[in-house]
């Protein structure tokens, strides 16, 4: 038990501080604190997203309003945020999933570059599709 609590306790001292100490990290590390990051903000999106469809019930004027807010640069930004996370979540669970299957055990790090390039052109494709359309 003392050996076990030895190996813990350096990174419990680090605390939360740690999550952010992507130096020397090894890539699948990095993916799983991504998903969850991700993961988490998707949930927070949710409730958001939730709550600015409430502007509905308080008539057209307060949703026009909100309709404007959303077409400034800051939101496009945070459109583009937002579009980050759904494609490097999905695309990363697909592979969790597909590796918890056991398809793609061993070319799993490939399976995860060939998916993120995907991520990135699709991600690539959409926010040029926001800023023009
Ligand atoms: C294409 C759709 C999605 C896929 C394929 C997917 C896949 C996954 C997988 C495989 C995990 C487990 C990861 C692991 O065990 O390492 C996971 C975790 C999670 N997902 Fe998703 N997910 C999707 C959409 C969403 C959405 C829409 C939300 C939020 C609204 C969400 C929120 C979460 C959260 C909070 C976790 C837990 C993260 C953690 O504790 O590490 N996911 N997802």
């Amino acid at each position: 038990m003392s050996q076990q609590m030895s190996v813990s306790r350096p990174f419990l001292r680090r605390g939360w501080r740690a999550w952010f100490q992507v130096r020397g990290r090894h890539v699948g590390y990095i993916a799983f604190a991504l998903n969850r990051l991700t993961g988490l903000g998707l949930v927070l999106y949710l409730i958001l997203h939730l709550m600015v469809l409430s502007l509905l019930t308080r008539g057209p004027n307060a949703w026009d309003a909100f309709v404007r807010l959303a077409k400034s640069p800051l939101f496009l930004l945070l459109d583009g945020i937002l579009l980050f996370g759904i494609l490097f979540h999905g695309l990363n669970g697909v592979r969790v999933v597909l590796v918890s299957m056991g398809i793609g055990v061993r070319r799993h790090k490939e399976l995860f570059w060939a998916l993120m390039g995907l991520a990135a052109l699709l991600l690539l494709g959409g926010v040029w599709g926001m800023w023009h359309v």
